[in-house]
């Protein structure tokens, strides 16, 4: 047994088995309760300030038109579903999440904003949508893919909830391996974002942030997992020399 007694094994096991479920606990919002006062702060500080150009491209590809329903995932604090809002008049916008920390301060600026007629956010999971099928015109997910422990589960329930020929839209941080930028977009992201997020939010979550995105998989291996989820991938966008991408599909059409 390597000098290792039965006991040893079990807590090993335990504590492995104890890290999974606090890992599986922490990627399904908890761990944003947190964060959540000092998030949208954060957010724009750590992307240097390009995260709202970026949210705008994700609306644009969804190309929206009056009367149109848009389901927007992992919701957080609200910044796509208000920015959706904003820019279609005519379009009505559910947000999704599972953080209720996250949810109220989204809730609190839906309010101050007076968007509660056109934006509703419910506490809810990518994975398992309360909706039927074909019930949404489009739907997005910003920043909130990679947090999602299925996440071949929460595509096909995209691909199941949205309507033939209507757009899913996935903006979803990446890291550069190639090009000039890499080393420093790796330096942003696994020096400077851990310490800056704690530093500033007193919290040790960014830590998770760093390396949840360094576990990503790169744009192509994704749009492949979306392919294979049943969703028509329509394009992969990398954005700010690939820090970031926006990946745009439809729901494969079965015939
Ligand atoms: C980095 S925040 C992104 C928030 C927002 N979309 C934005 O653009 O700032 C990630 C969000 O994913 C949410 N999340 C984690 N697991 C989820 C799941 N299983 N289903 C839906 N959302 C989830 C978290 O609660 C958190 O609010």
């Amino acid at each position: 047994m390597n000098g290792r007694t039965h006991q040893d094994v079990e807590r090993r096991g335990r504590q492995r088995r104890e890290g999974d479920a606090e890992a599986a606990r922490l990627g399904s919002g908890a761990m944003f309760d947190g964060i959540a006062e000092s998030y949208d702060r954060l957010n724009r500080i750590i992307s240097l300030g390009v995260d709202q150009g970026w949210r705008r491209k994700t609306v644009d590809a969804m190309r929206l038109a009056p009367g149109h329903r848009v389901l927007d995932l992992a919701t957080g604090t609200a910044d796509l579903a208000l920015m959706i809002a904003d820019r279609h008049p005519g379009v009505e916008v559910v947000g999704v999440d599972p953080s209720h920390n996250m949810l109220a301060v989204g809730r609190e600026k839906v309010r101050r904003e007076q968007r509660e007629d056109r934006v509703r956010l419910d506490a809810g999971d990518a994975q398992a949508l309360p909706f039927a099928d074909d019930s949404f015109d489009a739907c997005c997910i910003a920043f909130g893919i990679r947090n999602v422990p299925d996440r071949s589960r929460a595509l096909r329930e995209m691909g199941r909830v949205v309507r033939p020929g209507g757009r899913i839209a996935i903006l979803e941080l990446s890291e550069p391996r190639n090009g000039i930028l890499g080393p420093l977009a790796r330096f942003h992201v696994h020096e400077v974002v851990p310490r800056l997020g704690a530093r500033l939010s007193g919290a040790q979550e960014y830590r998770y942030l760093q390396e949840s995105i360094a576990a990503c998989p790169s744009p192509d291996d994704f749009a492949d997992v979306m392919r294979d989820a049943g969703l028509a991938v329509q394009d992969v966008l990398p954005l700010t020399f690939g820090v970031c991408c926006l990946y745009v599909a439809t729901p494969e059409v079965v015939s």
